[in-house]
């Protein structure tokens, strides 16, 4: 088969301008191993992005995850969570239970990352039904809860401004992302999205502590315009991806938390890709002590060596669906499908074995220093991130942070260096859905060698794209 005409003739590609491929070369890639991949012309590349911020163990452990499926699909090729278990599904569980933090001790499957963000808000919202159905008795309060009245409707979300948090209709709307939502509009009532923790461009003067105060205080803002009594969730991730590894600043997490409780909503931890060792813990919760009630988990559960996602969810927000004829009325054909399960498994095993969440503590140091010696370009302006999950941010003036226009980022990221990275062998995402960055996520296993050789090659490529953007 010629695949480059199949390809253009058949295939689809997500978030692609295929018109863009009617005479271009579509990219097609064959095999990979370790960090690296190889296209059907036998060009390899270093993959600085893990697939999608999603093949943890990189790429060679397709041997062993392959004879875990095989085993699995000899034994029992398929069997479905809804009225039913299978042995896969309840021990992937139990071991999510156990590498957990506090008693997150309940998983639901799904099969990716959308469908986790869904589900959480999904149950979020029949979370408070659930447990509002139950009158208040004379004496205790809660805040939503009148004595001898059934609560009021729970099922506004408050999510953050840029964030991604997928594509499927509810997730979209949780989305921040206002130009991959505007094409879907009316989209699912109702979200509201609030300040990210963006630093960089804050004022030079501000505190980290009034940055933080800052940040909670537009959050309890939000949720008092909202009406606290209707909002279930609160879905954030703890370091945002979409514009550029955010991480949280002191005592963001202890205020987010303090919020949620203060009003009685759920919190969500969308560690779609914090999980599974990219910030050096099996759940990123752990690092910042989020005590979220409910984790979203995909990618990196299996490393992508299956599509398989999960809601962890508390011993709290489990109670009223254990009652009676409870009933979380919600599911997903594949959810804990248990080829899928068993993949998950064999990569958590290996993840262990290989002793992935020490490496990555051991080795951010030495990546963060190495990436930094990109500060001295004068079009990098900020390198942030933690574990191994970076952005790089290119600034027009870097004494005034100044950025630069749609338009100019349009001929630098996609005229150029999309292009160019690409082309030097090294893939990594050049996006401006904030301001624009690069974002830099390899797989767990790439150590010195692989963070000079990113180093080098975005080096080169930023140096030609700086010198590029002055003589415009
Ligand atoms: C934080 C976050 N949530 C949700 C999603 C959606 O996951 P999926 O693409 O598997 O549906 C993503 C995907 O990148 C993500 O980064």
């Amino acid at each position: 088969m010629n695949l480059q005409q199949a390809a253009r003739d058949h295939l689809w590609m997500h978030f692609t301008r295929m018109g863009g491929y009617q005479s271009a070369e579509v990219p097609i890639i064959v095999r990979g191993d370790g960090c690296y991949l190889e296209d059907a012309n036998g060009k390899r590349y270093l993959d600085a992005l893990a697939g999608l911020f999603s093949v943890n163990l990189g790429y060679g452990f397709g041997e062993e995850m392959g004879q875990a499926a095989l085993a699995q699909m000899k034994e029992l090729p398929f069997y479905t969570n809804w009225s039913y278990a299978h042995p896969r599904a309840i021990e992937l569980a139990s071991e999510l239970a156990s590498l957990a933090p506090g008693d997150l001790n309940r998983a639901f499957f799904v099969s990716g990352g959308s469908e986790a963000v869904e589900s959480a808000w999904k149950l979020a919202r029949q979370y408070y039904l659930a447990r509002g159905s139950k009158r208040v008795p004379a004496g205790e309060t809660r805040h939503d809860e009148r004595v001898g009245s059934p609560a009021p409707r729970r099922y506004k979300a408050i999510a953050r401004q840029i964030a991604y948090h997928g594509t499927t209709m509810g997730a979209l709307s949780i989305n921040g992302i206002p130009a991959l939502k505007e094409t879907f509009e009316p989209l699912v009532p109702e979200v509201r999205h609030v300040k990210n923790t963006n630093r960089y461009h804050r004022p030079p003067g501000e505190t980290e502590a009034e940055f933080t105060a800052m940040l909670l205080e537009d959050l309890e803002e939000a949720v008092l315009a909202m009406g606290p009594e209707t909002v279930c969730l609160v879905h954030m991730e703890p370091v945002q991806n979409a514009g550029g590894a955010f991480t949280p600043p002191e005592g963001y997490w202890q205020g987010v938390r303090a919020i949620c409780d203060r009003y009685d909503i759920l919190l969500s931890a969308d560690e779609v890709i914090t999980a599974f060792g990219r910030l050096g813990h099996w759940f990123a919760s752990e690092r910042y002590d989020i005590r979220p009630d409910i984790v979203c988990c995909a990618k990196g559960l299996s490393s992508s060596y299956a599509s398989i996602g999960a809601v962890l969810v508390t011993d709290r927000v489990m109670e009223p669906f254990l009652e009676g004829s409870a009933m979380y009325s919600h599911g997903i054909t594949f959810g804990g499908h248990p080829v899928q399960a068993a993949v998950a498994l064999k990569n958590i095993e290996i993840m262990k074995r290989e002793g992935i969440m020490e490496r990555v503590l051991a080795n951010e140091g030495a990546f963060r220093s190495t990436l930094e010696q990109l500060l001295e370009l004068p079009i990098v302006g900020d390198v942030r991130g933690t574990g191994y999950f970076y952005a790089i941010e290119l600034v027009k003036d870097k004494e005034t942070r100044e950025t630069f226009s749609d338009e100019e980022c349009e001929s630098l990221l996609r005229g150029y260096l999309s292009g160019a990275l690409f082309e030097r062998g090294l893939i990594c995402r050049a996006d401006d859905r904030g301001d624009p960055v690069i974002q830099i996520s390899p797989p767990l296993v790439a150590g010195q060698a692989e963070f000079d050789e990113m180093t080098g090659i975005l080096g080169a490529v930023l140096a030609e794209a700086g010198r590029r953007m002055q003589a415009r």
